[in-house]
């Protein structure tokens, strides 16, 4: 099997190198990293106690369009199951981190989690199984701690070098998680390095061929919330028809499961339908918004007017 290897070294949010760039992540780095970090188990932490997190998804689900999707029923599922994740405490001030700084992040946390929260529990049989997919929902970009906010923030197209670094955050936050769950094979450090592979092998960081229901259930809500969101690059974010469509057209090509698109369908309908009964139009009729700059890389050579500034 191909093991990872880091372009970038990875730090914790106080600065602090835990492994440099180029070092493969093997089972015996990862071992070695926790051996030495041998502290006691971080105290576990209701996440929706912590700040103003129960506030800021209340209002981000009553919003437009998720106030559709999370009617009075799974309004209430959500937060009943929520109650009952715990995080720990680097997670938790990478969210304070996130709120202060780059505040795109944090509410794309908020919802992600959400999102993940009632989705899985349609699709997954096992509830152990969807009540740990809904807790590393929180948990999946926190490897962005090592991206800087320049590039984060940017609102011009990124340079390759950019996207490389932007890249960086699966693996980091994988090293992260492994580190401070005393475990590289938790599902939550598994959810981050894996979130942006997909079905046909064209994600990153490894182009494997995701196959995973709980790990593409995080896949699907974040590129919906994704395309939801206003972001620097993109004047406007997409609608939400336009949004479904550009997931239907990923499940269609085989990057994102069929299923996970189709729940996401379906509670976009008033009477949300089950899985079985959902139809899925293919028929286009949505307008991307304009000047959408993600996706586009900029030039790094200077003489044809690249920037180079990050
Ligand atoms: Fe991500
Ligand atoms: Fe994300």
């Amino acid at each position: 099997m191909k093991v990872p290897r880091l372009d970038y070294p990875v730090y914790t949010l106080d600065k602090r190198m835990l492994l440099p760039a180029g070092k493969p992540l093997t089972p015996d780095t990862l071992d070695a990293l926790i051996k030495a970090h041998n502290g006691t188990p971080y105290q576990e932490i209701p996440f929706l106690e912590h700040g103003t997190v129960y506030k800021d998804i209340l209002h981000l689900i009553r919003k437009p369009p998720y106030h559709i999707i999370f009617g009075k029923r799974e309004k209430r599922t959500a937060l009943r199951t929520m109650e009952n994740i715990c995080s720990i405490k680097p997670v938790l001030e990478s969210l304070d981190y996130f709120k202060k700084s780059d505040f795109y992040t944090y509410r794309h946390i908020l919802i992600v989690f959400a999102l993940a929260t009632i989705l899985s529990q349609d699709l997954l049989e096992n509830s152990q199984d969807w009540i740990i997919e809904a807790m590393a929902g929180q948990m999946h970009d926190f490897g962005k701690i090592n991206v800087p906010l320049q590039i984060l923030k940017k609102s011009n197209p990124l340079t390759r070098t950019d996207r490389n670094i932007l890249e960086h955050h699966t693996l980091a936050g994988f090293v992260l998680l492994s580190y401070y769950l005393h475990d590289f094979r938790s599902f939550s450090a598994r959810i981050a390095k894996d979130h942006h592979e997909r079905r046909d092998g064209s994600g990153y960081p490894m182009g494997i061929s995701l196959r995973d229901r709980m790990v593409e259930i995080i896949s699907a809500c974040d590129v919906y919330d994704a395309l939801l969101s206003e972001r620097p690059y993109r004047l406007t974010p997409f609608d939400n028809r336009t949004a479904l469509e550009e997931i239907t057209r990923m499940a269609q090509g085989c990057q994102l499961s069929w299923d996970v698109v189709k729940i996401l369908v379906s509670y976009n309908r008033k009477d949300k339908p089950n899985l079985l009964e959902c139809k899925v139009s293919k028929e286009k009729r949505g307008t991307p918004p304009a000047n959408n700059l993600y996706g586009i890389i900029e030039n790094e050579d200077p003489s044809t007017g690249g920037n180079q500034d990050t």
